[in-house]
């Protein structure tokens, strides 16, 4: 898709590859609705791209009871006025502990925001994406490689890159792609001290969130239908699938230094 003159729906917008993604798809002509929690943030990344008048900012709370609605009612609303071309579900959130100190709670608000959430959206999108239109879902390396103090979110993630995968396929035709980008390790504020740390210590390369952008840029210019980003972490995510004893050897070496910094948090 040529991104010149689309409008694109970015959950997720203020967050650290939000901000960054705005910023390319705002370069490539795209008009924005910048769509997270807090309205200050999103005014502020909305006043700070070159042309605030073409952006649009909303405020949902995907974990509250209503939050798909309020985000289906303002699109419907949106739409009479003008088409909206793309839906990125990017909003995300982690936690990085053991399950057995997990309250259920957590669990289930991790697997609605990172799971839930963008199937929920997509739904949604349905109703009201142009067709030719796109569904872009922001997944993880972790959806590919199960990752100890990362389970739920391994689960929500792997969920999530088959939901699209699914979903592109019934649409078939139907002049809606459905296309799934996994980052892997990005510089933004998803990942606490222990976590940067425990990176470098593994050699866990970091990526800027700009290189996050650009490869969004590419995968809705180019409508790739997935996309990894990383090497060694894109071979890696083909190795788990075909020989996941070898990635289990490879993570059993570094289980004291992952387990180390997970119980930092715990300790805490
Ligand atoms: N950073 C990484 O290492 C990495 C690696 C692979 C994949 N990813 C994925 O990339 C995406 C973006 O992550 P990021 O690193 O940019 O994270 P981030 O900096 O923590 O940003 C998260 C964004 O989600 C919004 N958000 C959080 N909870 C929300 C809720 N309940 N309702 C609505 N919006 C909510 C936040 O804004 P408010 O708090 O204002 O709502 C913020 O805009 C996520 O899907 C993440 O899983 C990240």
């Amino acid at each position: 898709m040529n991104l010149q003159d689309k409008q694109v729906l970015l959950t997720g917008a203020s967050g650290g590859i939000g901000e960054k993604m705005a910023l390319a798809l705002e370069a490539k002509g795209a008009s924005l609705i910048l769509v997270a929690r807090n309205r200050n943030k999103l005014e502020a990344l909305k006043n700070s791209l070159n042309y605030p008048q073409r952006h649009q900012v909303l405020c949902v709370d995907f974990n509250q009871s209503d939050g798909i609605e309020i985000l289906d009612e303002f699109c419907l609303a949106q739409v009479k006025k003008r088409r909206i071309d793309v839906l990125i579900n990017n909003a995300g959130n982690n936690q990085f502990s053991f399950l057995a100190q997990r309250s259920a709670q957590s669990l289930q608000q991790e697997m609605h925001l990172n799971l839930m959430t963008p199937i929920l959206t997509s739904q949604a999108a349905l109703g009201w994406l142009q067709r030719p239109g796109i569904i872009l879902n922001i997944g993880s390396t972790f959806g590919s490689i199960g990752f100890p103090g990362y389970t739920s979110y391994c689960a929500a993630k792997a969920g999530v890159q088959r939901f699209s995968e699914a979903l592109d396929r019934e649409l078939d035709g139907a002049g809606i792609r459905v296309l799934y980008l996994a980052p892997r390790a990005t510089a933004t504020p998803l990942n606490d001290d222990r976590v940067t740390e425990m990176n470098r210590r593994l050699g866990n390369h970091s990526d800027a969130p700009e290189v996050v952008a650009q490869h969004v840029v590419t995968i809705l210019e180019k409508e790739r239908a997935a996309m990894w980003i990383g090497w060694p972490e894109k071979l890696f995510a083909r190795v788990n699938q075909l020989l996941p004893k070898l990635v289990s050897n490879s993570i059993r070496k570094q289980q004291d230094t992952i387990h180390h910094y997970i119980n930092q948090a715990t300790s805490k």
